[in-house]
């Protein structure tokens, strides 16, 4: 880095989806959920850090009253772009969901590993319901198959960067989804 601040932008190599276009299909979403959830007892359940601008952008879209709480996992694995399935919780629920209803904020499912474990693991808190509502969606990876009720969007295999998902925990503030440059992973 030599001294200079380090060109977020210069390591993108396409612009997959523009905050346009996420803060359209955010709205979208926001009115589903909020339709969807009319008379029940919501807690959005936000999966840290990823999912934060997700949540914090769906949140204002949805009319309905709402709890949210969050939680804090990591993938063993580092600096790698290869989830290893190995999950551990970094940081628990603060507040019981026993009898709740529970949509879990993620912000990109892959090989569909870590939600799996969550999923299993919030069931063992006994909600009334338990969905599942995602930004972005690989399938093209999954290892583990489950049903998500509310995808933002479907995005081929690639690497994606910015509106809360990192490589090596920066990018995470571009505005943007964009697709990072395999020479930024390939040369570190
Ligand atoms: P999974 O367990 O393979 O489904 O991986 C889920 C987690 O891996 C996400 O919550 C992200 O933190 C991370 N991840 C997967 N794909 C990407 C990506 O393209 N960019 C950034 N992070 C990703």
């Amino acid at each position: 880095m030599s001294g200079s601040p380090m060109d977020l932008e210069a390591d993108v190599a396409e612009v997959l989806l523009s905050e346009e276009a996420i803060a359209a299909r955010v709205g979208e979403l926001g009115r589903q959920i909020s339709a969807d959830y009319a008379d029940r007892d919501l807690t959005l359940v936000s999966v840290l850090k990823g999912s934060l601008p997700f949540m914090a952008d769906l949140m204002r879209q949805i009319s309905v009253p709402l709890r949210i709480d969050l939680m804090e996992v990591s993938s063993y694995g580092g600096l790698s772009t290869e989830s290893s399935g190995l999950v551990r919780i970094l940081k628990d629920l603060s507040a019981s969901i026993d009898g709740r209803d529970v949509l879990l904020i993620e912000d990109i499912i892959d090989t569909g590993l870590t939600l799996n474990y969550l999923i299993r693991y919030l069931r063992g808190k006994n909600p009334r319901s338990l969905r599942i509502c995602a930004l972005l969606d690989k399938p093209a990876r999954r290892l583990v198959d489950m049903p998500i009720d509310y995808t933002g969007f479907s995005i081929p295999d690639q690497f994606v960067v910015g509106y809360g998902l990192d490589y090596g925990e920066l990018y995470r503030n571009l505005r943007y989804v964009g697709v990072l440059r395999p020479s930024v992973y390939e040369t570190r």
